[in-house]
């Protein structure tokens, strides 16, 4: 469907023409105004300087074209030179009519699907997800589902950090703790446990207590970059041993997501792309890309028109060992070959920004990517806790998810459990549906790149540009829509009629900004649009039903077009929570 501005700018265009004066300046944006007019047009004022006319005239011309318009009830000119403009009725209805009856509310696919890799989550095997990665996931994941549901094929890969010195610092501490294993045994030549010899919390504390012991003891450093190195180079104990962590912390991470309503559909790592590293450090020196620098291998990137210094690409280390940079370019130049993508998105931290635009630059300069190729990074911002300073334990401590979680959990269950009438087992499920709100719409609400303070009693509120308030306005919407069905009345096929009332015009006009709202969200990566929309949505719903006398109301016809209206409202809303990574229980 054609989005509602451009289908009313299309009307008084036309007028324009037919007043004698270019169509151009017919275009008509939301009204600032919402007291006097619904729309307004101010090419009048654009139009006075090329055709040498006071704004008010030409005004007043095109407002007489647009009398006994079936699309404006009111074209009023007003000084100096606007065009007040409010909807009628019928145009209204038709319009929410067919976004009822299409496909997606009448979002249009594009022409050309594209193909686009959205690279987020990047947790790192054996330690643990902290709030750190909370905000990739969730951002990420709302990314992925606004761009499928535009129409585009779109692949999820975690990016698993699960290659470097890390995994070396580990099985040193193993080989510390457990000598006898028999990974360890260079000639052993049998098959391998099936049993990982640790479990994920023992993995966890091993982790810290390696890389702690590698900083105040070199010699046990260099052990932990001789067993990456043998890992690196496939030494068999080593990698079955590897394997066995990954496999361990892999399961412990599904768990996690799965607890967020994030998934992947790649559970890619830095490892898969060990072995065309090679290759492309060949083909990078023998074009004449790369070249060495203090003994290292590196590209540059630097351009004239910089205005910071932007350090060159650094492809290998002295001793020949690759780096994160070495990794990602040899993972866009796998994507490119298996899945070959029209974009790549990157959702990580933005204090990795300047590192990506070294890395976009390097994948350019050395045609990695196709130059149509868009690489894009979604820096976001730090969360905070209400000092200011980045979130921690009470205790000043890195917050894990799983305890950032449960907490809001807990305080959710306190609060359903005092209000609502529940088994113990629904009210459990719901803290938890509208805590992953609470979170999810506290964290989306804001633009990405923005830092924001994580502040669960405002997030948690039922009140206000929050989560649950959206929740609570999809409930309430149900349950006026289940009394309807218990009085007899067929909701899903109730017909939309022309709004009665203010309030009524008010929630029908929010609902025509859907498929623009999308368009917008998709092109410019901005979940936090498609929060500014239903907290305006949810809004208009609620100023319509504290006017609104439904269930009572005796003119069936009524009756009916309400509910219709609020069965599509529903439905928007419900849309767009998912498109957010969220859902809403059935009573809160
Ligand atoms: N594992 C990395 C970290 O913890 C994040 C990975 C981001 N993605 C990427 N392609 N580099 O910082």
């Amino acid at each position: 469907m054609e989005k509602i501005l451009d289908l009313i700018s299309k009307e008084v265009k036309a007028a324009f023409a037919a007043a004698g004066y270019s169509e151009e300046l017919g275009r008509v944006t939301i009204s600032n105004r919402p007291d006097l007019c619904e729309y307004q047009c101010n090419g009048a004022m654009a139009g006075a300087k090329q055709y040498k006319k006071a704004p008010i005239i030409i005004a007043n011309e095109v407002a007489e074209q647009l009398a006994g318009s079936k699309v404006f009830s009111q074209a009023d000119a007003v000084a100096p030179g606007f065009l007040n403009l409010k909807l009628t009725e019928s145009f209204l209805a038709e319009y929410v009519r067919g976004m009822r009856d299409c496909e997606k509310f009448g979002l249009e696919e594009p022409e050309r699907k594209e193909t686009i890799v959205i690279d987020y989550g990047g947790p790192n095997v054996a330690k643990p997800l902290h709030v750190g990665h909370l905000r990739s996931a969730i951002i990420g994941e709302s990314v992925k589902r606004i761009a499928r549901y535009m129409g585009h094929k779109v692949i999820g890969d975690i990016h698993l950090g699960d290659w470097g010195l890390q995994m070396g610092l580990i099985m040193t501490e193993l080989q510390e703790r457990q000598p006898e294993l028999v990974y360890f045994d260079e000639t052993y030549t049998g098959e391998y446990p099936k049993e990982a010899p640790f479990t994920i919390s023992q993995l966890e504390e091993i982790y810290p207590t390696a890389s702690g012991k590698s900083k105040a003891d070199p010699a046990y450093k260099e052990k932990a970059m001789e067993a990456t190195y043998k890992l690196q180079s496939g030494v068999r104990g080593y990698r079955a041993l590897w394997e066995q962590i990954i496999a361990v912390s892999v399961s412990d991470l599904k768990k996690n997501y799965a607890n967020l309503n994030v998934s992947f559909d790649l559970w890619k790592g830095e490892s898969d792309v060990h072995d065309i590293i090679p290759g492309m450090v060949d083909y990078m020196k023998k074009n004449g890309y790369a070249h060495e620098s203090e003994g290292a291998l590196v590209v540059d990137v630097k351009e004239e028109t910089d205005t910071k210094e932007i350090p060159p690409c650094m492809i290998l280390k002295s001793d020949g060992a690759s780096l994160y940079n070495t990794t990602d370019l040899a993972t866009i130049m796998d994507r490119m070959e298996q899945i070959g993508p029209d974009e790549i998105i990157y959702v990580v931290d933005k204090r990795q920004e300047l590192y990506f635009e070294q890395v976009f630059r390097c994948a350019r300069k050395t045609e990695l990517v196709l130059p149509e190729t868009k690489l894009k990074f979604l820096g976001f911002g730090t969360m905070n806790g209400k000092d200011g300073k980045p979130f921690k334990t009470r205790e000043g401590g890195v917050m894990r998810l799983e305890h950032l979680l449960r907490d809001i959990n807990e305080e959710m269950y306190e609060k359903i459990s005092e209000n609502a009438s529940m088994t113990e087992e629904e009210a459990r499920a719901t803290a938890k549906q509208v805590a992953l709100a609470a979170v999810k719409y506290g964290d989306l609400s804001n633009q990405a790149s923005k830092d924001y303070i994580f502040d669960i009693e405002k997030f948690s509120s039922f009140e206000g540009d929050t989560g649950p308030y959206i929740l609570y306005t999809i409930v309430r919407i149900k349950s006026i829509l289940a009394k309807y069905k218990e009085q007899g009345g067929d909701a899903e096929g109730a017909a939309l009629r022309e709004a009665g009332s203010v309030s009524e015009k008010e929630l029908t006009m929010e609902l025509t900004g859907f498929n623009a709202m999308i368009e917008a969200a998709f092109a410019e990566t901005a979940p936090h649009k498609v929060c500014a929309y239903i907290y305006d949505l949810a809004n208009a719903f609620n100023h319509f039903y504290h006017e609104t006398k439904i269930l009572t109301e005796e003119n069936a016809e009524k009756k009916e077009g309400w509910i219709a209206l609020l069965v599509l409202t529903r439905d928007v809303l419900e849309t767009c929570i998912d498109l957010l990574g969220f859902s809403a229980p059935e009573r809160m």
